[in-house]
């Protein structure tokens, strides 16, 4: 039974940096698999190590799900990490983006994330780590970015609930929670418009590769939460405090 592990989103930002990160640590397993769309890039990221195994997957679809679950049972692999880290926003009102925006965002952060992590449980055991991506813009409502940070809610309440149904297995499941982080995120989310964070954001970006080594110290640990960096575990704590009602009327 080999040991492998698993990252989503490995074609760029985050899970790229999580690819760079688990192969350089001691306890990655013999083989990562890296998932994403773009075959172009998962073959160049796998001539930098022959540990890398690409697998093209469109993981909206049930199908695209289906090509990680059944290669992981036709090759009666043993899933050591599973790092969700595909993910995609839309910026704008809803009233102004197209249905077909909404529901693809909630497919890919939601769906895809708890059927593919579902689907692969039977191939985890004591010591498995499940990282799932979720964000600070979890913590409050946000108008222009709402069903993003309603979806990136889901994944914190999935992932706390699914810790604690899993906590006598020795499977961890771990979110981790940026603020921005400078990748192909913001780009995608304002249609090409801008790739930099405006406002206040753009004095918080966080740098990839510092959080994905972070983010795998605090999955080692075993912590249900993590939220990266100073400012927005201040915000964490903000958000605690301060209403939702009041926190839009300030800022919004
Ligand atoms: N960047 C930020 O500011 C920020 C902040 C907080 C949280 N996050 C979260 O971090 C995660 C990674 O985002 P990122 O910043 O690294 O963005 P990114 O650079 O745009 O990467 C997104 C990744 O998801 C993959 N992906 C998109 N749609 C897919 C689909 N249908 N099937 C399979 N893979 C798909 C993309 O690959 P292909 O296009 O090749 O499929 C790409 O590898 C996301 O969950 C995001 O919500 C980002």
């Amino acid at each position: 039974m080999a040991d492998i592990a698993i990252i989503t989103g490995a074609s760029s930002g985050i899970g790229r940096s999580f690819v760079k990160a688990l192969l350089s640590s001691e306890d990655c397993p013999g083989k990562v698999w890296v998932v994403a769309r773009r075959a172009d890039r998962l073959e160049e990221l796998a001539k930098s190590s022959d540990r890398i195994v690409p697998v093209v997957a469109d993981l909206s679809t049930p199908e695209g799900i289906n090509i990680v679950t059944a290669k992981v049972k036709d090759e009666n692999a043993s899933v050591r990490y599973l790092i969700n880290s595909a993910g995609m926003g839309k910026r704008g009102r809803i009233a102004d983006r197209p249905s077909k925006d909404i529901s693809d965002v909630i497919l890919l952060n939601c769906t895809a994330l708890s059927v593919l992590t579902r689907d692969l449980l039977p191939y985890m055991s004591q010591g498995s780590r499940i990282i799932n991506i979720g964000s600070t813009a979890a913590f409050m409502p946000q108008p222009d970015f709402a069903v993003y940070s309603a979806s990136k809610s889901y994944v914190i309440f999935f992932g706390r609930a699914l810790a604690r149904e899993l906590k006598n297995t020795g499977i961890t499941v771990t979110t981790v929670c940026p603020g921005p982080v400078n990748t192909e995120f913001n780009s995608l989310a304002t249609d090409g418009a801008t790739s930099e964070f405006k406002g206040f954001r753009k004095f918080f970006v966080a740098d990839a590769d510092k959080l994905s080594k972070a983010s795998l110290k605090a999955a080692r640990r075993g912590r249900t939460l993590y939220v990266h960096g100073f400012s927005q575990k201040a915000f964490h704590l903000a958000s605690k405090i301060i209403p939702a009602g009041l926190f839009l009327k300030i800022l919004y």
